[in-house]
């Protein structure tokens, strides 16, 4: 697994140089989709229970699985790209938020929290804890800090498939759930919102928008728990 997910952490770095005002998400989709072909993997997405496209952008106030379109990036804009490749049989899965030109400070206060939730996360995703210590860690960070926590979709176990079990939430009391061990792989993706945590998916059947027109951001690592606590794949 270490390879599919260093083939996305790779792609998603070369995305996040390429994101300015001007630019658009289709561009990026066909240039993330080119490079994985380039390091000989498939986009994991496209295809993916009927989504058309290899990356998913999502804008502002869209939480995750909005669509690639060929409208330009404008300054202020927030842009979560979230992208998997399949190599060799086995799945990897990332996405960070990007910021396009010069953005609020409550934009670059939401991007920061949810990136240090994921880190916070990650640290509990060690064996002994339970699954529910990594949920947990997400929800007490960022909601100390005034955001919150996206309940209608959750983070999972990825392997042969992109999405296994166990969920993964971002919420929830420490203690519950599986035990983790060490041979778990799991994509851990905090997606906050500036204000409340409710989603709606739009008309396209993919788009998931804050009810309140708020921005949101999401941020994704695929880790791998070791004897020795958790390994980031998916971070060069
Ligand atoms: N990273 C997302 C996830 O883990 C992307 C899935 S998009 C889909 O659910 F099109 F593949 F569904
Ligand atoms: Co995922």
């Amino acid at each position: 697994m270490r390879i599919p997910c260093r083939i996305v952490a790779e792609i998603l770095q070369l995305l996040k140089h390429e994101v300015h005002p001007g630019v658009t998400s289709m561009a990026l989709n066909n240039l993330a989709e080119k490079e994985a072909r380039k390091h000989g993997s498939l986009p994991a997405f496209k295809g993916y229970s009927g989504y058309p496209f290899s990356l998913c952008c999502s804008l502002n106030d869209q939480v995750v699985h909005g669509m690639p379109t060929t409208h330009p990036l404008k300054n202020g804009d927030i842009l979560s790209v979230d992208f998997g490749v399949v190599c060799g049989g086995y799945y990897g899965d990332a996405a960070l938020t990007l910021s396009v030109g010069d953005v609020s400070d409550n934009a670059k206060r939401l991007m920061m929290a949810t990136e240090n939730s994921l880190y916070e996360a990650i640290d509990q995703a060690k064996p002994g804890n339970r699954l529910s210590d990594v949920s947990h860690a997400v929800q007490s960070y960022v909601e100390s800090r005034g955001f919150s926590v996206v309940r209608d979709f959750v983070g999972h176990g990825i392997g042969k498939n992109l999405h296994e079990s166990p969920q993964v939430p971002n919420f929830g009391l420490p203690g519950r759930g599986v035990k983790l061990k060490p041979g778990m792989v799991l994509a851990i993706e905090p997606m906050i919102n500036e204000f409340g945590p409710d989603v709606k998916v739009l008309r396209d059947g993919w788009t998931a928008v804050t009810c309140d027109g708020g921005l949101s951001a999401h941020f994704e690592h695929t880790v791998a728990i070791t004897e020795n606590g958790p390994e980031i794949l998916t971070k060069l």
